[in-house]
């Protein structure tokens, strides 16, 4: 875009500044004769609060044409659409599915909860668009009214079956379609962010994700996309520095064994390392099934080869435990996804914070929304449940931070965006998180945050990377 025209955005914005200028007309009609030289002074001393040191900001900001700031507004413009582009596409495609798999009761269900977040998405981007220009409010307020009673509509769709649910699909894609015209027209503006809702936790909620800290290639290279990695947060003792790396040997699907490495230097260097044998064969009992593994405790977790349920192995006694999780979904039934595919076999996700060992699943019976778990190590069992609202395959990775659940979404091959979380103190939720963090490579398999230095270890196609999280006291 040519500097002029940037410039022209601006004068543009600037001279419709409706509310501003409407009541600085009334004080000018008062003294007609001496209008145009009072025209600063009076609308200083008015009641009407005119932003006149934006204005001037605005209007030396334009005179320099800052580029880097425009250029800022014109991406982050992109990006919204982009990802909603992206998120239009990856509905379809969960649509398409959900249609052939239809069965008259549960799956239409997920059609409504699907709508739902959608709604959600539409409102999201609604208090944006009010706050992004208010020269557009007009169209901001039609199209909250058509959201407000899309919204009463589909809370009084009573009768779950296929044409009415797809009819409100069809009618968001209209709304959706408007929105995105809406968006066109504001480009030049900048966004606001949207304030944090803040959680009920010790350390405060994450704010910032600083990194990557440390990135490296795994020995096991490119080949093996598929994997965890981490450092043990309740190490036993003279295992304090180890670090381990469990790679899925078998078809992106399946693992045997873990390597663990008595330091980070020697996972660099790649020497000195001992591999740890959970599982004879990949594809027995005990295996080790997709990539959301942790080591906690001096236990290795994973999702147990086949069945619903978490395996413990602990490493001192070389004994396993099992804990089944009712109405789990696995292998590919509720999986993390991206835009546009499926993470393989990431339906069971364990995870580690400062209150210990989670995992976190999704259940038919909770619709396929999130369901979390915090265990008891030591005898394998629960200690306590939530159902969430945030549909599984509408999240690409999950982790824990101070009793809080994250979810990330995939923005583009470069960022993904921490936007959900679940407060599990409060039972709070909230949609609209905007941290982003930069990738390594497309798509993340696994994210794992390690209370005892606070840093997310994050298996990136091969590339074990860290990044230092930032919580908000
Ligand atoms: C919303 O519903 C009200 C009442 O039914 C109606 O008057 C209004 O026109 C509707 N708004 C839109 C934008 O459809
Ligand atoms: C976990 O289970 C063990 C063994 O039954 C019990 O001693 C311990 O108190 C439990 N821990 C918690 C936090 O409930
Ligand atoms: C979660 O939802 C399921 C299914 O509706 C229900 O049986 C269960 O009691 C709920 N659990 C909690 C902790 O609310």
């Amino acid at each position: 875009m040519a500097r002029w025209q940037i410039l022209q955005s601006w004068l543009l914005l600037i001279s419709t500044l409706p509310v501003a200028w409407t009541g600085h007309k009334d004080v000018m009609a008062m003294d007609s004769s001496k209008r145009l030289k009072q025209c600063f002074c009076d609308m200083k001393s008015s009641d009407y609060t005119f932003p006149l040191e934006k204005f001037h900001d605005t209007v030396s900001a334009a005179k320099h044409c800052n580029g880097i700031m425009a250029k800022k507004q014109f991406q982050e413009a992109d990006e919204l659409q982009r990802s909603l582009e992206y998120r239009i596409s990856q509905l379809k495609d969960q649509v398409d599915q959900f249609e052939s798999e239809y069965d008259a009761g549960f799956y239409s269900i997920i059609f409504l909860r699907i709508i739902e977040i959608e709604l959600a998405e539409l409102n999201d981007m609604l208090r944006h668009l009010q706050n992004l220009d208010k020269s557009n409010k007009h169209l901001a307020v039609t199209l909250t009214s058509k959201v407000v009673n899309l919204t009463d509509e589909v809370q009084e769709l009573e009768s779950y079956d296929r044409l009415e649910v797809y009819k409100e699909y069809e009618k968001n894609k209209r709304l959706k379609r408007s929105l995105d015209e809406c968006e066109v027209t504001l480009q030049a503006t900048a966004a606001p962010t949207v304030p944090p809702v803040f959680g009920n936790c010790p350390h405060g909620q994450i704010f910032f994700i600083e990194g990557p800290k440390t990135y490296m290639l795994s020995q096991f290279g490119a080949s093996y996309p598929y994997g965890a990695w981490g450092k043990d947060p309740v190490p036993a003792p003279g295992k304090e520095t180890m670090h381990w790396v469990m790679v899925l040997v078998n078809s992106n699907l399946f693992g045997s064994y873990f390597r663990s490495y008595p330091s980070y230097g020697n996972l660099r260097t790649g020497k000195a390392y001992t591999d740890v044998s959970i599982a004879s064969s990949v594809t027995t009992t005990n295996s080790i099934m997709g990539p959301c593994a942790v080591l906690y405790d001096d236990a290795f977790y994973y999702n147990c080869y086949n069945v619903p349920q978490v395996c413990k192995y602990t490493l001192s006694t070389k004994q396993f435990q099992t804990l089944t999780l009712p109405g789990a979904g696995i292998k590919d039934k509720f999986p993390f996804c991206t835009l546009s595919s499926t993470i393989s076999y990431t339906d069971i996700d364990l995870a580690t914070d400062e209150n210990g060992l989670w995992v976190i699943y999704a259940t038919e019976s909770n619709y396929g929304n999130i369901v979390l778990s915090r265990l008891n190590t030591t005898r394998l069992d629960f200690l306590e449940t939530w159902n969430t609202t945030i549909y599984k395959k509408s999240v690409s990775n999950t982790f824990m931070a101070c009793g809080v659940l994250y979810a990330t979404r995939h923005i583009n091959s470069e960022y993904e965006e921490i936007f959900y979380m679940f407060d599990t103190k409060s039972g709070q939720e909230s949609r609209d998180l905007n941290i982003r963090f930069r990738k390594l490579s497309n798509i993340i398999q696994q994210i794992n945050y390690n209370p005892q230095d606070q840093l997310l270890y994050v298996f990136n196609d091969a590339y074990l990377v860290t990044y230092k999280t930032w919580f908000e006291k």
